[in-house]
């Protein structure tokens, strides 16, 4: 099983989104039991939350049905996960503050290493922007989380 926690903020945004797109793309392909999907926040403010509303409504749009709870990034997370994914740098920057040996920093990538479009840049928070942020937060999303697919069929394939 891979495991993979997408990490923003809040986690009421941009992290459950990007849980949401990538679960549904491991639905679509029948990858449920070797792909698990997860996220969190490293701010505690809005811990049992559900998305954000205009979070939830742009990913429903696209046909994305956001579900989680808001969680806190626990240092255990290092070892329950294969990949980390920060929204971006400053998110990743706080990550690698607790990563204590190189196997748990290598874990650690932007959200956007994985995107052909927006390779290396944030998916910028959305909270206090309207809703152009939102759908750029999707556009990001749905081209990062089908590189994170692609990544794993590919090594899939080497596997084999
Ligand atoms: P997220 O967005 O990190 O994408 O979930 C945010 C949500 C809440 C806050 C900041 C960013 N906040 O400051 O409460």
């Amino acid at each position: 099983m891979k495991r993979v926690l997408f990490v923003c903020l809040g986690n009421i945004c941009r992290s459950p989104a990007g849980e949401g797109v990538l679960k549904h793309l491991v639905q679509q392909q029948n990858l449920t039991n070797e792909i698990s999907v997860s996220s969190c926040g490293i701010g505690d403010w809005h811990i049992g939350s559900y998305p954000d509303a205009r979070m939830a409504k742009a990913a429903q749009s696209r046909g994305f049905i956001l579900s989680s709870r808001a969680q806190l990034f626990d240092i255990s997370f290092f070892k329950d996960f294969d990949l980390i994914l920060a929204a971006d740098h400053e998110v990743l920057h706080h990550l690698h503050q607790f990563a204590r040996t190189p196997e748990e920093k290598a874990k650690l990538h932007l959200i956007n290493d994985f995107s052909s479009l927006y390779k290396g840049q944030d998916v910028p928070d959305p909270y206090y922007k309207g809703d152009i942020g939102f759908e750029l937060v999707m556009d990001m999303l749905e081209d990062s989380c089908q590189g994170i697919l692609n990544y794993f069929l590919k090594q899939k394939a080497q596997d084999k």
